[in-house]
């Protein structure tokens, strides 16, 4: 059993073969933390990791005691009030005005396997019965009659702990939540870095690395999603944490709605790390009987650095958080009509583009933005859910026939499901579905407005609209769209007294909507997407198993993206496709082989029209599809390892590699972002392979550990002084192609262990 506990001292022990977490109920009934970190071997006292300090004017809970002071004592999970000042991770507000809360512990259960979340309103991990056990202590505050149940799940594989909150109330009057976060982590010292993952439209998630010193340093999110702005992780790391090495702690919260991280550094150097829906106007009503849970937070401990952490989240989001058929298959080969077309296609140009792109042979077409209504432009129809005949004279199932059973590539389509445009059927009759705080202006993102979620009819209709198309066309792929944040929030189906419950209760209605749809159509690929990266996060995936990250399609500006999305998120889930130059978010010129080198790190696909491609680019795309169809396995299952950050030192030179698990193959993309004039040597280091095999790299062969060590030398060094090339490069009229001598030049290593060339790579 990996959860111990010791009656006689009140202690907890979680542990697998990777990590303990130990802690105990207080003498005051509350949960004190121990420890968390690598394994301990269990024993019947843990007294000594106790640490009750007596500082002077403390305030204290018992008579007598000048020491037992909650701010100065390790918590499971804290409130404000008795003795601690902090902010706490909950606060209950009570019929009388108080919020001063006593939660007890009353009792305990440990089982195999794990509960659903919310009953399965909110995403969270799941494991059979032999892979996962978990903990639930019942604590209950006498004066309320109000329960508390703090759950903790491990892992039997894998350094994690996954919690999560739930409140009952049990007396007549009716209680409210005002602050109700995940979890909270305590360590007693702050010697920590915190790193989390920062940026706004297309450049979303670029790494954030800082000292953590005293006061609140928080990120989050008040939009309505969780946001291209901030995304729901954080990791504490030794200052001096690498890839390889250091301890790190990471922390994620599986919640795609307004969110908040805190990291709370004490005047006496105790560190608190905490998770949860968005405390700023949030407010949850809680009559008698009624129950609240919080979404659930991930921590993973790995003492081997980042990369060690980055391969237990995305081993925990491939086995335990996506579901369906997909999240097993790697992802189809797609090409989406948006930037190739916008709104200007009718159903001629799409047919041509997708008998092109066949030919090429790329598996999925996706109808992107402008198919319904009369949308031609961003103003309009947003929320009329049926075909454009004038643009499709088919309809949506005759596209669909053409597409799948004509030209036999796949069939995708977009929509954007939330949203409603005021020049829209549907806002000519439902006006009151729009999202609008009573006698105030409805502000515009976009040119368009957001549906009331929280009701259940709006979520009624939209899902009728949806599945009368899913229905009859052959859909077997979704890019459900989200393309701006919530403002004047207001549910004029909700009570005055619950508008602190409209953020929550809306991202509910989004889970409820994506349950329902996936439900009836299990077959379909949804793939999550906010204006690209504005709803990436780990409570997306548990419905969709990939998401465009960016609507940056640029492959200098992706690799920041996808470097730093890869901190947890896996490579199968990342959207990532090749886009026409020049690049149309930043105008800049990268050759098509760096387009694809970028891009094969993640699904993979086109958002560009085949028939404007020179013979020889549709060449090289005919090449790139073999390619990725050859390596996709490997690309979207093997281990990911960063290599060279862009967001280290002058960030010019960037590397990653996936290596099969057996180690038997690997892939390396090496980009150089700008060409320098007589440049130092640069070296790769590799990482994942076996020191004793012998690999194949290119024309050489080379031994693992070599590899390892002393890595493989960029040697191309272009210095200007070499005529000749020069005169081939200008006659070429390109300097792309060959690492080492252009801007945005870049080069894939398939690297292979000698005697293995020949092993199916489709089973890797
Ligand atoms: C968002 C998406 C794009 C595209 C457009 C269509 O910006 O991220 O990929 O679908 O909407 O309007």
């Amino acid at each position: 059993m990996p959860i111990k506990f010791n009656n006689k001292t009140k202690e907890f022990h979680i542990m697998n073969k990777h990590i303990s977490y130990i802690f105990k109920i207080l003498e005051n009934g509350q949960l004190g933390h121990l420890y968390f970190g690598s394994t301990i071997s269990h024993v019947e006292d843990f007294s000594y990791m106790e640490f009750v300090p007596h500082r002077g004017l403390s305030i204290c809970s018992f008579e007598d005691n000048l020491s037992f002071s909650l701010e100065h004592i390790m918590q499971e999970y804290p409130c404000y009030g008795t003795s601690d000042f902090s902010e706490g991770v909950y606060q209950i507000k009570q019929k009388n005005g108080s919020i001063i809360t006593d939660f007890r512990y009353d009792s305990h259960v440990v089982f195999m396997g794990k509960k659903k979340i919310d009953h399965g309103k909110m995403p969270g991990t799941f494991g059979e019965d032999n892979e996962v056990t978990t903990l639930e202590i019942l604590l209950h505050d006498d004066v309320i009659n109000a329960d508390m149940i703090l759950s903790y799940t491990i892992f039997e594989n894998l350094p994690v702990i996954a919690r999560h909150t739930r409140w009952v109330n049990k007396s007549d009057d009716c209680i409210r939540l005002t602050r109700a976060l995940s979890a909270n982590f305590h360590f007693d010292n702050s010697s920590y870095e915190l790193v989390h993952l920062s940026g706004a439209w297309i450049r979303e998630r670029h790494i954030e690395r800082e000292k953590i010193t005293s006061g609140i340093k928080s990120i989050g999110s008040t939009r309505g999603a969780s946001s291209a702005n901030h995304n729901p992780f954080m990791a504490l790391c030794e200052s001096n944490a690498t890839e390889d090495n250091g301890r790190v702690y990471g922390f994620a919260l599986v919640y795609s709605g307004s969110f908040y991280g805190g990291c709370e550094v004490s005047t006496h150097g105790t560190t608190r790390i905490s998770m949860g829906i968005q405390p700023f106007n949030f407010e949850w009503k809680l009559e008698k009987n009624e129950c609240f849970c919080t979404p659930e937070m991930l921590c993973v401990y790995s003492e081997q650095g980042f990369s060690a952490m980055t391969h237990t989240y995305h081993k925990l989001f491939k086995n335990h958080l996506m579901r369906g058929r997909w999240k097993d298959k790697p992802s189809p080969i797609l090409i989406n009509n948006w930037e190739a077309t916008y709104f200007g296609f009718d159903e001629e140009s799409i047919i041509k583009i997708a008998q092109e792109a066949k030919a090429l042979g790329v598996e999925l077409f996706v109808l992107d933005d402008g198919w319904f209504g009369n949308r031609n432009d961003d103003k309009t129809s947003l929320g009329d859910w049926f075909v454009n005949k004038s643009k499709l004279p088919s309809g949506i199932g005759g596209l669909g026939k053409k597409l799948v059973e004509d030209i036999g590539i796949e069939f995708g389509l977009w929509f954007e499901p939330e949203m409603i445009s005021v020049d829209s059927d549907l806002f000519r009759q439902h006006p009151e579905w729009r999202i609008e705080t009573p006698m105030r202006k409805a502000s515009h993102g976009r040119n368009q407005f957001v549906l009331n979620f929280t009701n259940e009819e709006v979520i009624d209709y939209i899902f009728e609209k949806l599945a009368k198309i899913f229905r009859c066309s052959p859909i077997s792929y979704v890019k459900w769209d989200m393309n701006r944040n919530i403002s004047e929030c207001y549910g004029s189906n909700l009570m005055n007294d619950c508008q602190g419950e409209f953020f929550h209760r809306y991202i509910l209605g989004v889970y409820s909507l994506y349950e329902k749809l996936i439900t009836e159509f299990p077959y379909i690929l949804f793939e999550s997407c906010a204006s690209g990266g504005g709803r990436f996060d780990a409570g997306m995936l548990y419905f969709a198993p990939q998401g465009w990250i960016s609507d940056d399609t640029d492959a200098v500006e992706r690799l920041k993206i996808q470097y730093g999305t890869s901190m947890i998120y896996p490579l199968r889930s990342m959207g990532s496709h090749v886009s026409d130059v020049p690049n149309h978010q930043v105008i800049r010129n990268t050759s098509f082989s760096t387009r694809a080198n970028v891009a094969y790190f993640g699904t993979f696909g086109y958002e560009l029209n085949p028939l404007s491609l020179s013979e020889d680019e549709k060449l090289q795309m005919k090449k790139q599809i073999d390619w990725m169809k050859k390596y996709r396995n490997l690309i979207q299952y093997g281990l990911f390892y960063r290599l060279k950050s862009p967001f280290e030192g002058d960030g010019n030179i960037v590397a990653w590699m996936v290596v099969s698990e057996d180690k038997t193959r690997a892939i390396l993309g090496v980009y150089q972002v700008l060409s320098r004039p007589n440049p130092n040597r640069t070296r790769i280091i590799l990482k994942g392979l076996e020191g004793q095999k012998v690999y194949k790299i290119g024309a050489s062969e080379r031994q693992g550990d070599s590899l390892m060590s002393f890595g493989i030398s960029l040697n191309d060094v272009f210095t200007g002084v070499n005529v000749s090339h020069v005169m081939e490069i200008i006659k070429g009229g390109s300097a792309f192609g060959k690492f080492g001598i252009g801007d945005f030049s870049s080069e894939i290593f398939e690297i292979v262990e000698k005697g293995r060339e020949e092993y199916d790579i489709k089973n890797k």
